[in-house]
C-alpha cells in the first residue's frame, strides 16, 4: 500500500479536529486532509488538488514553533493527528516530535514518515541516493528507551515505511529534558548504523494489519469523551495487545 492511501484512511477513521502537516513539497500528503490544518514548510510549490482548510506556512517548522502560539490558526483546538515529513535528518525530526506531542490531544496520532530505510546509503545523512530517508530511523531506538509509555508501530507502506505514535501525553518533558544527551548519541555519523531488523523490517506491521484492527476507532471514539475519566491509554493498550500483539502495546508505567 503507498502511503498516500494508508494515510487518506488514516484521516477518514480518525476524523481528526486538527491537523498538522511538517514537510508539504507538492501537497500530495496534505490532499489527503479534509479538516482545519497548519501545514509548514519553507519551500512548498503546491500542485495538488487540496480539500481542506488549510492555514499554510512558508517557513521552518523551528521558526513556526518558536512563535507565542503555534495553536492560533485553528483557535486553539491540538492536532488530532500530525504528519512528519520535514527535513530528514535525526535532530530535525526530533524536534518537531517534541513540538508536535506538545501541541496534540492524548487521543492523537503522530506519525513520521521514512523510518524504514532500505539501505544504509538511503539512511545517510549526506545524501547521496535519489530516494532519501536520512537518518530519521534513530528516532525508534530513542522513543523505545526513552518513552515506553508510548504505542509506536512501524507499519511497512511503500516506499519507505511510516512509524504510528499513540497514547500521547502532551504534559511529557522526558525527551525535552534529555535532548542534548540524545543528540550526542543518536545523530550519527555516515555510515549509518541502521539495524539490520529494521533493513529487513522484521518488527514492520504490513499496512491492512493496521487497518484491520479497531485502534482508529477506539482514537476516533476518545473524542466524544471528556478527557477525565477515560483511561485512553489503557484502551489503546488493550486494543493493541488484543489485535496486533503485546510486543507492539505501551510498556507498563507505575505511579
Ligand atoms: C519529502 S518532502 C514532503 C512530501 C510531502 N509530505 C508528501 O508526502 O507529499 C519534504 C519537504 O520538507 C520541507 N522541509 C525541509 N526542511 C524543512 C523544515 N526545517 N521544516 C519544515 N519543512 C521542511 C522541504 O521543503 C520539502 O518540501
Amino acid at each position: 500500500m503507498y502511503y498516500y492511501a494508508f494515510l487518506a484512511e488514516l484521516h477518514r477513521r480518525l476524523a481528526p479536529r486538527a491537523y498538522l502537516e511538517i514537510g508539504i513539497r507538492d501537497g500530495g500528503s496534505l490532499a489527503q486532509a479534509h479538516c482545519r490544518s497548519v501545514a509548514i514548510d519553507p519551500a512548498y510549490v503546491i500542485t495538488a488538488e487540496l480539500d481542506a482548510d488549510v492555514a499554510l506556512f512558508r517557513t521552518t517548522s523551528d521558526e513556526y514553533f518558536s512563535r507565542p502560539d503555534p495553536l492560533a490558526p485553528t483557535g486553539g483546538t491540538p492536532f488530532d493527528l500530525t504528519f512528519i515529513d520535514g527535513l530528514h535528518l535525526f535532530e530535525f525530526a526530533f524536534r518537531d516530535f517534541i513540538y508536535a506531542e506538545r501541541y496534540s490531544s492524548t487521543r492523537g496520532v503522530i506519525v513520521f514518515d521514512d523510518v524504514l530505510p532500505r539501505s544504509v546509503d538511503e539512511a545517510a545523512r549526506q545524501r547521496h541516493t535519489d530516494a532519501w530517508t536520512g537518518d530519521v530511523y534513530g528516532m525508534l531506538e530513542v522513543l523505545a528507551r526513552y518513552r515506553p509509555d508510548l504505542a509506536v508501530l512501524q507499519v511497512g507502506t511503500r516506499p519507505t515505511g511510516l512509524l504510528l505514535v499513540t497514547a500521547l501525553d502532551p504534559a511529557n518533558t522526558t525527551l525535552s529534558d534529555h535532548f542534548d544527551e540524545i543528540l550526542a548519541e543518536f545523530r550519527r555519523p555516515d555510515p549509518q548504523p541502521v539495524p539490520p531488523l529494521l533493513l529487513d523490517r522484521l518488527t514492520v506491521l504490513p499496512p491492512h494489519r493496521l487497518l484491520e484492527s479497531d485502534l482508529l476507532e477506539v482514537l476516533a471514539r476518545a473524542a466524544d469523551s471528556p478527557d477525565a475519566g477515560v483511561d485512553l491509554r489503557g484502551l489503546i493498550t488493550e486494543s493493541v495487545t488484543r489485535t496486533l500483539g503485546a510486543d507492539f502495546a505501551p510498556a507498563t508505567v507505575s505511579g
